[in-house]
């Protein structure tokens, strides 16, 4: 319409971490794929675009009805309480979830059972039922909470649980993959789900090549899970329960308009890591196919943080819990060195040495230290000025910032806004502001500025460090922003 403003459309996003296991204290493992969904769901907020992020604790299966008998509990008495430990740990680590699902809320229960009753009555392209009977046999890992086959263990261990998995021999449900693959194959290769980084695109790629087999979505010795709808004597099996989260929390079951604005009409991304790349890549987008509804856009695959190279988890016993960093050195300097250590997508050993050191030089040095400088010069000038000898570089920062963030290459993004602190550091060895002159006020005025933009650029990283840089800036107080260590 001639004279109207142009509508200005923004994007619609739903992004998810897994849900995690209760029998597991939180560690920061886990905070690994939460601070990735909540760096990108600030970034998004910022931008004005819509946006809900969904996290929670999974909480039926083998794994935690053992870990509640164990601690002498009921189950669900056990799973309110280690479900708390995960809410109150993100909110130490400053996490900004819309959305806390439980997959013992009766809300997602109903959800799942109207999901199997429908799949249940579903027929593929040929006219056989999605869902049969049949036996299972085979091994299976408590711990990984899957069917695994002779060839995956290591000296008849599970490789990640170091422990033998058992033999079961029952009568399952399954799901026919098999009818869904060349579709789901197609999806892939084409981006329509895209599988990020590359290397994991590949890899999914590479299971169909394997023996892709139906799957079992009941279990028959479990007791502590969801009913199937269509046959009391089975549980779902819990991997099947914990996938639909995604759009149980979204109101599958019982508010269409909403699920239809989050899963139809928005950009949906799923952070997880590597260990669970089949169920989200294959299985999950095949039962969303026989559903009719639409697959994920984006799924984003990291790796882990380790101890001595093994994986960080509680089978093995060499957790770091996240209050304790948090409580010694602050939020986002845990946040900070998460992030910035160790590339998202590859695995690294988190140390005490390691991370004190990237406090030391990059925090209190860098960052801290460049504020500090700034602010103090701002009190002994009157007045300010500013000139555009920055533009250049702070556009090329923005530029190569969105590119990196886009492919969650956040470590990267964090290089470069170090970048820019380091140009501010040589700008003022280079213009000595401390000294007297005529252009005092707009040396001081430009750094002032760049530092704007500097926080500005952290708010999705470090949100409460940003926030404090507006203060001083607004204030002109300094205060130490990372005391050394
Ligand atoms: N409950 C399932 C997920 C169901 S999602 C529908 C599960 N839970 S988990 O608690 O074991 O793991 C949850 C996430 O935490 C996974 O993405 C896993 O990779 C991640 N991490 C757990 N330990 C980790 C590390 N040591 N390092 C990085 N991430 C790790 O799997």
């Amino acid at each position: 319409m001639a004279g109207s403003k142009p509508q200005i459309k923004k994007g619609r996003y739903l992004i998810t971490t897994p849900i995690y296991y209760v029998n597991d204290k939180p560690h920061i493992g886990h905070s690994r794929p939460t601070i990735a969904a909540d760096i990108l769901s600030r970034f998004h907020r910022i931008a004005g675009d819509e946006t809900f992020f969904l996290t929670g604790t999974d909480e039926h299966g083998s794994k935690v009805a053992e870990a509640a008998e164990r601690a002498g509990i009921s189950p669900q008495e056990f799973c309110d309480k280690n479900s708390q430990r995960f809410k109150e740990v993100w909110e130490k680590l400053n996490i900004s979830y819309d959305y806390f699902v439980r997959t013992t809320d009766d809300r997602h229960v109903q959800a799942v059972r109207k999901i199997l009753e429908i799949l249940y009555k579903t027929k593929d392209e040929k006219g056989q039922n999605i869902i049969y009977p049949g036996e299972y046999t085979g091994l299976y890992c408590v711990g990984c909470e899957k069917f695994i086959t002779e060839k995956d263990l290591v000296n008849g261990l599970c490789p990640n649980h170091l422990k033998p998995p058992q033999r079961v021999v029952e009568k399952n449900y399954f799901f026919r993959l098999s009818s869904y693959l060349p579709q789901l194959e197609k999806l892939i290769t084409e981006d329509k789900i895209r599988i990020l980084p590359e290397e994991k695109k590949k890899e999914t790629l590479g299971l169909f090549k394997q023996e892709l087999e139906d799957f079992s979505i009941s279990r028959e010795k479990v007791t502590w899970g969801i009913t199937l709808p269509f046959d009391s004597t089975q549980k779902t099996y819990v991997w099947v329960d914990a996938l639909q989260n995604y759009i149980s929390a979204i109101g599958y079951g019982d508010n269409p308009d909403e699920f239809k604005k989050w899963w139809a009409e928005g950009e949906v991304i799923h952070i997880l890591g590597k260990d669970i790349l089949k169920f989200h890549n294959i299985y999950w987008p095949a039962m969303l196919l026989a559903l009719g509804e639409k697959t994920p856009d984006v799924l984003f695959i990291h790796g882990f943080f380790t101890v001595n190279g093994q994986k960080m988890g509680k089978s093995l016993g060499n957790v770091i819990n996240p209050n304790d960093i948090v409580k010694e050195y602050g939020i986002d300097a845990l946040r900070y060195f998460l992030l910035r250590e160790i590339p998202p997508t590859e695995d690294g050993d988190f140390t005490y040495e390691k991370f004190e050191k990237r406090y030391n030089s990059d925090l209190a040095g860098g960052l801290g230290n460049l504020v500090a400088r700034v602010i103090t010069l701002a009190t002994k000038v009157k007045g300010l000025k500013q000139n555009a000898i920055f533009e250049k570089e702070i556009n090329k920062t923005k530029e190569d910032y969105r590119k990196t963030f886009e492919e969650f290459r956040f470590n990267e993004t964090l290089i470069i806004i170090w970048n820019l602190i380091s140009f501010c550091d040589e700008y003022i060895e280079k213009e000595k502001p401390w000294q007297e002159s005529k252009k005092q006020e707009e040396i001081i005025g430009n750094l002032l500025s760049a530092i704007n933009e500097i926080a500005k650029l952290l708010e999705p990283f470090l949100p409460e460090t940003s926030e404090k840089i507006f203060n001083q800036l607004k204030t002109k107080k300094s205060e130490s922003l990372f005391p050394r260590i």
